[in-house]
């Protein structure tokens, strides 16, 4: 049985006393509400995560996640953080190649298979991103463009390390946008990903990964894209900054 699990990427956002007023809700919610299973990942920006961790205790539930990571374990490299240090602060999962992280800071899919290495090296659970912008879908090449980013950061590795992997598929056109993929469309490119998975190493490999959807989703949206067969949950962003819609999201598994 795959992880089902619902993300919460902050972003750029809250300041240290907002975040953990928005993370204790979130706790309190989900250990008082939430009837599934689903693995709850709060992701805040760098500076928060050690006082979220002490808030997270020894919640079952709930996780601690980053939004990114530098390449390498340590030294010169002015204003990074490394995988280690976010161990270190009690993450145990890191996101990777987020569209905006694509974008603005010039990350390749060959950047990308170097950092998802490395932290699987440092026992911490990368969120891979893919996703196709507008006009690619438009021209019809989003399973193309999908294929190469995911073979590129992720097929270097073995089928006991891409095991580890989660991959987000995040179509660049529904992020923030409020123009969610339709249901059918997430489950197409869902179940694509995980045949391309299924053909390289085999499908008991790719029935093992969790593969979450993620842009403008809401709570009310979210049993819909929850319940295809090959969305095992959620990377949510602006939606998961009020606490009773992230958790609304969360409780779509119920
Ligand atoms: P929104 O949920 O705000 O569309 O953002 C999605 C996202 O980018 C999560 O990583």
């Amino acid at each position: 049985m795959r992880k089902k699990i619902v993300a919460g990427n902050w972003k750029m956002n809250c300041s240290l006393p907002e975040g953990k007023k928005l993370a204790s809700e979130v706790i309190h919610m989900v250990e008082d509400e939430v009837q599934n299973d689903a693995q709850v990942i709060l992701i805040p920006p760098f500076i928060h995560l050690t006082g979220i961790h002490n808030l997270i205790g020894s919640t079952k539930k709930v996780f601690l996640g980053a939004q990114n990571c530098h390449q390498h374990q340590s030294g010169a490299f002015t204003g990074e953080v490394s995988a280690a240090m976010l161990v270190s602060c009690g993450a145990s999962h890191v996101i990777l190649g987020h569209s905006e992280r694509r974008e603005y800071f010039g990350e390749t899919d060959e950047l990308l298979a170097e950092k998802v290495k490395f932290v699987l090296e440092n026992s911490l659970t990368p969120i891979f991103c893919c996703g196709e912008r507008l006009e690619v879908r438009e021209a019809g090449g989003h399973e193309k463009l999908v294929t190469m980013q995911v073979e590129k950061a992720l097929f270097g590795l073995s089928a006991e390390e891409i095991r580890k992997v989660v991959i987000a598929y995040e179509p660049v056109w529904a992020i923030g946008t409020g123009k969610t993929a339709s249901a059918e469309q997430a489950q197409e490119m869902h179940a694509f990903i995980r045949n391309q998975i299924a053909a390289k190493y085999d499908q008991e490999v790719a029935d093992s990964i969790s593969i979450l959807y993620g842009g403008s989703v809401k709570p009310d949206n979210a049993r819909e894209i929850f319940s295809q067969p090959d969305v095992d949950g959620g990377l949510i962003g602006g939606a998961s900054l009020k606490s009773r819609d992230f958790t609304n999201i969360v409780k779509a598994f119920d």
